[in-house]
């Protein structure tokens, strides 16, 4: 079925064995940054949002950032320099050292489907970790999509006069706290099933630390 999961003899070193560097330094450093950012970020969020809500609800404030309103803007605008930089920098090296099209392309939407369906039953072996399956490349392009997508929302709801065009492109101001309300909403559940596939796959995790 899905043919992710071969072993490409291009991953092998001379001997057969799998290839020593899988997340290369760059690759483990800027996820973890981007890692506590992004949680951060979501946690001040709730803080900010609950000062004047969207919705008919309140996030607790147990599990909230900032103690109240102005610290909370000043966590989650600390948090946005590092989220930004840091994923810009992830975006270029990907894009300069062809990581990007080695690891997320071909990008197949029904493999997609048919792999997030064979997880689902519990049948989506991860054997080469070298390789991401189709499952993945979408899901990890998509909150890449979905972090952009919330912090430019983010931008034109804090800098709604300075960037109009933005604004507009966002529906107005009342729409931009809307998408960036999804945005949030969208990533938190990516964070909530990716930890779950984490667990799954502990091997994923050593991985993620040490590069190999
Ligand atoms: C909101 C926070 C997070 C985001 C946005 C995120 C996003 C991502 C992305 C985009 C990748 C693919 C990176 C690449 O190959 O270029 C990835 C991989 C990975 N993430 Fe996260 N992540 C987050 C939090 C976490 C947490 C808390 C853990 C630990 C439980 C974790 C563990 C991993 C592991 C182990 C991989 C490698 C998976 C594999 O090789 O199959 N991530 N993450």
């Amino acid at each position: 079925m899905n043919t992710a999961h071969q072993v490409s003899p291009r991953k092998l070193e001379p001997r057969g064995r799998p290839s020593a560097t899988v997340q290369p330094a760059w690759v483990r450093i800027t996820h973890w940054l981007n890692a506590i950012a992004v949680v951060i970020m979501m946690l001040s969020g709730w803080r900010i949002y609950n000062a004047s809500p969207l919705f008919d609800f309140r996030f607790p404030n147990a599990i909230t950032l900032g103690g109240w309103l102005a610290g909370a803007l000043q966590w989650h605008f600390a948090a946005m320099w590092l989220l930004v930089a840091n994923g810009l920098f992830y975006l270029v090296m990907n894009l300069l050292t062809g990581r990007f099209r080695r690891r997320f392309l071909p990008l197949s939407v029904p493999a997609a489907l048919r792999d997030m369906a064979a997880a689902m039953r519990g049948q989506l072996t991860h054997p080469n970790l070298a390789d991401y399956n189709a499952a993945q490349k979408l899901f990890y392009l998509g909150v890449v999509v979905l972090i952009v997508l919330t912090v430019l929302s983010g931008l034109a709801i804090w800098k709604s006069v300075q960037f109009p065009l933005l604004r507009v492109l966002m529906g107005g101001y009342d729409a931009a706290r809307w998408v960036h309300f999804i945005g949030m909403s969208a990533i938190t559940l990516f964070l909530v099933i990716h930890v779950v596939m984490v667990l799954l796959v502990p091997r994923t995790f050593i991985i993620m630390l040490r590069g190999r």
